[in-house]
């Protein structure tokens, strides 16, 4: 993906002197800027062959030694037998980066330090002032994506464990969209098999009008659920007649079909409520595993075909490769059970082929708990085996930990259920209302019941798909109210406080900040250009997210903006500073708060103007 940015073979610095950037020109990051020069100094300097030489640049410990440091040396001087501060003299001889950076110096064994030019970050800043991307292109050769995202099973009401897919595949589709990618995001619900007999059942007995205007009308999914438990949980009749709708239903019963429809469209409409509240794209698919039911005995004729299909005990299996049981043998993966059914494993066998082959997916990517790892590594396997994922196509699953309590257990609601998500949302926003309420007062601010409301809500949420975000997604993670609305620390409210506070600056100074496009900035104090050094970091960070899918990088990228403009607001005084610095403290604030506001939005948070 990187390599996109190569694609117009002129330099950054050469487009800002000639003034040609325009908007849809492509313009690489400092960073790959930097490693376009490194290639052809090395490549002048040690042999072509070096063009594509990692020149192991990284941001260096101390401000002191510059921004970045280039380390290539010390790792080619056995090839190259000669030492680390002779190639690094020789590379440094080629380098052309006067445009860039004061002149590089070579420190300790063979590193290259390298300090960027303040001339050159004000024209960077330039390039961001006026563009709604903050200057970042989208992709050269933009891929066909998916997104398998949040694919709940639609039996059971949703519980906290629906959060993750929810928040974490959002923010994929995001940033992957910005990128200018074409994502198609289908939530590969569970809507068949057992889990549904107990619905269709209660819902045929207690419900019969619903099946005559196909459409239940209850007020909430949940009651509906807990109705069905009940009495699957202490009827022995009603469980027959779940079972017998299983049966039914598998074998295509028009009746039957018909009240799982009015199951399924009742559960969807309750999810879409919550995915609403979650600002979880409206465009989402559900293509639900019964969706490709057509497909599954193609998997298993065409599994045979290649050779890979093995009969095992009366099943049709494939045995995996890096998977052993007990005894050490192959583990097989079935795809038909003895008794002719199919499983999990089938359809998204089924699925691959069909988002490959007909929505024509270059790349696929899963997210769901850690648990079902081995389940996407067995499945991509056999995939792959069978030759289904040609032409460059990658599949992914990105998986993520649990929920946990404050009691580092899973949380359970006070009868040992799981906790309904509704109601996790529902304290967020009412314990935000009440610490804003609280701080108003304190304030002697009156704002409007709606104000506070909206306010509360945003927040509240803003705050749940924070800390959830913030958190490494492999790792699990406590869901503490506390932490996640605190006004301080790595939180939304600390980070929506920072974009509202640059748009009170606005006010305050009767500015209008969308005004400032083409205002001169120019630096002078070191708070100003460490923020600005870390403006220029957002889409280094998107592309990296991109990559590997880690939306904590995002989080942390965004937590470190708002520390570095605390201090820079804090040291350098914006509207009391004379007119010339004060416009350019001005566009820093309001660069500082679209890209809080685009990074926040690739997290699926909205910001306020007032908090
Ligand atoms: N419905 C599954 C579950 O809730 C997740 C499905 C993930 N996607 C997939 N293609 N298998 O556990």
């Amino acid at each position: 993906m990187i390599d996109n940015w190569f694609q117009t073979g002129k330099s950054l610095a050469l487009q800002a002197s000639l003034s040609i950037c325009t908007r849809s020109t492509p313009i690489m990051t400092v960073i790959l800027e930097l490693k376009h020069r490194f290639a052809s100094a090395m490549a002048a300097a040690l042999g072509a062959e070096f063009a594509s030489q990692d020149p192991v640049l990284v941001p260096t410990s101390n401000p002191k030694f510059g921004d970045y440091q280039a380390n290539f040396a010390m790792g080619l001087s056995k090839q190259l037998s000669q030492a680390p501060r002779q190639i690094a003299q020789a590379v440094l001889d080629r380098l052309e980066v006067s445009d860039l950076c004061e002149t590089p110096e070579i420190a300790g064994p063979g590193f290259i330090n390298l300090m960027l030019k303040r001339s050159y970050l004000e024209g960077r800043l330039g390039m961001m002032q006026g563009d709604d991307r903050l200057g970042i292109p989208k992709v050269a050769k933009p891929q066909r994506v998916i997104v398998d995202y949040p694919s709940p099973n639609i039996a059971k009401e949703m519980h906290v464990g629906h959060l993750r897919p929810a928040v974490i595949g959002e923010c994929f589709a995001r940033i992957l969209e910005f990128q200018g990618h074409d994502v198609l995001k289908l939530s590969h619900v569970g809507d068949w098999g057992t889990p549904f007999g107990m619905l269709i059942a209660h819902l045929q007995s207690a419900y019969p009008e619903a099946l005559a205007s196909d459409e239940l009308n209850v007020a909430d999914l949940a009651t509906f659920y807990r109705e069905a438990k009940k009495r699957f949980d202490s009827d022995e009749a009603f469980q027959t007649s779940a079972r017998q709708a299983v049966v039914l239903l598998q074998a295509g019963d028009e009746t039957t079909l018909k009240a799982w429809r009015v199951v399924c469209a009742l559960s969807k409409r309750s999810y879409r409520k919550i995915y609403d509240a979650l600002g979880i794209a409206e465009d989402i698919v559900d293509r639900g595993e019964s969706f490709y039911n057509p497909y599954l005995a193609d998997v298993v004729t065409a599994l045979r075909a290649s050779g890979l299909l093995v009969e095992d005990q009366g099943a049709q299996c494939v045995f995996l490769e890096g998977f052993t049981n007990k005894e050490g043998n192959p583990l097989p993966l079935i795809v038909q059970k003895s008794d002719g059914g199919y499983n999990y494993a089938t359809t998204d066998l089924a699925a691959i082929r069909y988002r490959i082959s007909e929505d024509k997916a270059q790349r696929l990517v899963y997210t769901t708990d850690v648990g079902q790892t081995n389940h996407f590594i067995q499945v991509f396997q056999v995939a792959k085996r069978a030759g289904w994922v040609s032409g460059g196509v990658t599949l992914e699953h990105a998986p993520f930990g649990l929920v946990l309590g404050a009691d580092g257990k899973r949380i359970k609601s006070r009868d040992g259920e799981s906790v309904p998500l509704q109601e996790l949302l529902d304290e967020a926003v009412e314990r935000t209302r009440s610490d804003l309420v609280k701080r108003l007062e304190l304030e002697e601010r009156s704002e409007t019941p709606e104000w506070i409301d909206h306010v509360a809500q945003v927040v509240g949420l803003g705050a749940v798909k924070y800390a959830d975000l913030s958190q490494n997604r492999n790792s699990n993670y406590i869901f503490d109210y506390d932490r996640m609305l605190a006004l301080a620390g790595n939180t939304a409210p600390y980070m929506l406080y920072v974009y509202a506070r640059v748009q009170s600056i606005g006010r305050k100074g009767g500015v209008d900040l969308s005004q400032l496009e083409t205002a001169a900035v120019s630096l002078s104090e070191a708070d100003e250009v460490t923020l600005v050094k870390h403006l220029l970091l957002l889409q280094d960070t998107i592309d990296a997210v991109a990559a590997d899918l880690l939306p904590n990088r995002l989080a942390q990228y965004l937590f470190e903006l708002a520390q570095k403009f605390n201090v820079f607001f804090e040291n350098c005084p914006v509207l009391k500073a004379e007119d010339s610095v004060k416009t350019s403290r001005l566009v820093l604030c309001d660069l500082t708060a679209r890209t809080m506001k685009i990074g926040l939005d690739l997290l699926g948070i909205s910001v306020l103007d007032r908090m």
